[in-house]
């Protein structure tokens, strides 16, 4: 194969990459580091799948002290997309440190009881058989209310609260709108079509900011500083003296941080769908380990063997993003290639996590596999690691466990088509509605444990 001066196999032509991604979807970045090997060039970026570079990538400092420039273009580009994860330097520290005691393991522990009250109370609205016609859209109304909540210490049922959650949403809806993005890796020229269509979505994103700057401003103005109910990001940026607008950023950043969830979650329910008796297996470990309490805690977690095995394997198959982007702070030398200084890289998550030479029957979902963890490291990195990776891992785990147990205890699910494919898109979602029905159940008695079996 030819190579060029970095000796890296040049890649696709932005063509081909199209093509691939028209035909096989999330599998064309696979069958490219298949067909180029796990190192490859594309439009003046090192694309890797390498557990070695994913490892120095993620790990040494000197290179995640810099952002890669795709997030400084990200963040100039998108109207209040100037959060934590588009920053560094000392403004990311800075930010870092006014939100982060919301995220620690003791904090997040502390919010397990009144979210699985949040999600009761919003299941009470749903009906005997509540039909659905995306899933997906179902589990953002059902997790923004635990943002709320959670995140901004707000009442999801006040006034307030539920106006910022719909303009959340709908900025979100609007922001993901593919065919109004010009920043989609793989399209080339033909973004240029789109430009109208992203100009006009521009105007929009910009009157929702303002919409969202005056919201959060006459939410933050009825609490007196150090008088909000319990530690959330907006007290926190508040206390750190951050204005109304950086503020609002953050939020609406840290929403769209949260929406991964949705995601996730919408994953884990279709899977579920197709496999009811995987469904039962779960719903018997809840109600076993959790006994009369009801809801789990993450020191549940090492006994919900089952249910982690499910969440981790949910997480290889519907990694939150298809790749992260990266930049070498130094030059570095891998097998005889010289990575130079600044040269900008992505990793491809949803690659690492599918390759067949890093994991058996790949394309299967195999809650099973994770009776052992994977043989090569740095291959399964759903929120990184490293000093940049997800600082929302914590809160992230617990609320996919809550909402898992609230619902397989309350619902049955059926979804109508179980052939659905993930768009093309870098960040992946289904391509098409996921639509079903969820029908009650009779509430059952929790288990008793296998100790109170044998009392
Ligand atoms: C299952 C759910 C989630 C997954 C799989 C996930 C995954 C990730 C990944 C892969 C990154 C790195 C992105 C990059 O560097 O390009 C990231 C960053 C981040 N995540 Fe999450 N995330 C999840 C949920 C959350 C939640 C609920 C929050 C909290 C609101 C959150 C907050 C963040 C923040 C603030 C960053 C940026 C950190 C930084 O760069 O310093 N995430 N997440």
């Amino acid at each position: 194969m030819k190579t060029n001066r970095l000796g890296i196999p040049p890649g696709p032509t932005v063509a081909e990459a199209r093509h691939l991604l028209e035909q096989h979807q999330e599998k064309a970045w696979l069958m490219m580091a298949q067909t180029y090997g796990k190192n490859f060039l594309y439009q003046g970026n090192l694309v890797t799948c390498d557990p070695r570079l994913v490892e120095a990538l993620l790990m040494d400092r000197t290179h995640t002290q810099r952002r890669s420039s795709v997030y400084k273009y990200a963040s100039w580009m998108i109207p209040m997309a100037p959060g934590l994860l588009f920053m560094d330097g000392d403004a990311w520290e800075k930010r870092l440190r006014a939100v982060m005691p919301v995220f620690t393991k003791a904090n997040v522990d502390s919010y397990a009881e009144c979210m699985h009250q949040q999600i009761e109370q919003h299941l009470a609205h749903w009906q005997e058989n509540q039909l659905f016609e995306d899933l997906y859209t179902l589990l953002v109304n059902l997790n923004s209310s635990l943002f709320l909540k959670v995140g901004c210490g707000l009442n999801p049922n006040e006034a307030g609260a539920r106006q910022l959650g719909r303009t959340l949403i709908d900025f979100k809806f609007h922001y993901m709108n593919t065919q109004s993005r010009l920043d989609d890796f793989g399209i080339g020229k033909q973004q240029l079509t789109r430009l109208p269509r992203f100009l006009q979505a521009q105007w929009h994103r910009v009157r929702k900011k303002r919409q969202l700057y005056t919201q959060i401003d006459a939410l933050l103005n009825q609490q007196q500083k150090g008088d909000a109910r319990g530690l959330n990001w907006m007290s926190r940026l508040r206390e750190a003296d951050f204005s109304a607008s950086e503020t609002a950023d953050e939020v609406n950043h840290l929403y769209g941080a949260y929406n991964a969830l949705d995601y996730v979650l919408t994953g884990a329910l279709y899977e579920l769908s197709k496999r009811p008796v995987l469904a039962e297996t779960l719903r018997t470990e809840f109600r076993t380990v959790l006994g009369e309490r009801g809801y789990p805690t993450r020191d549940d977690f090492r006994l919900l063997t089952h249910t982690l095995q499910f969440m981790k394997e949910v997480l290889r198959i519907y990694p939150a993003t298809m790749a992260v982007a990266r930049r070498f702070g130094e030059s570095m030398t891998v097998d005889g290639i010289t990575i130079p200084k600044g040269q900008e890289t992505l990793i491809l998550l949803h690659a690492l996590h599918h390759h067949p030479d890093f994991w058996e029957r790949p394309d299967h979902f195999e809650p099973s596999r994770w009776q052992s963890e994977p043989t090569v490291s740095y291959t399964y990195v759903p929120f990184l690691t490293g000093p940049r990776k997800c600082i929302g891992q914590h809160l992230a785990e617990l609320n996919f466990v809550i909402v898992l147990n609230a619902l397989l205890q309350t619902y049955s699910i059926e979804v109508f088509d179980t052939t659905i494919r993930l768009a093309p898109f870098m960040i992946p979602r289904f391509e098409r509605k996921v639509a079903g029905i969820l029908r009650r159940r009779k509430r059952e008695a929790p288990t008793l444990s296998g100790n109170e079996l044998n009392a």
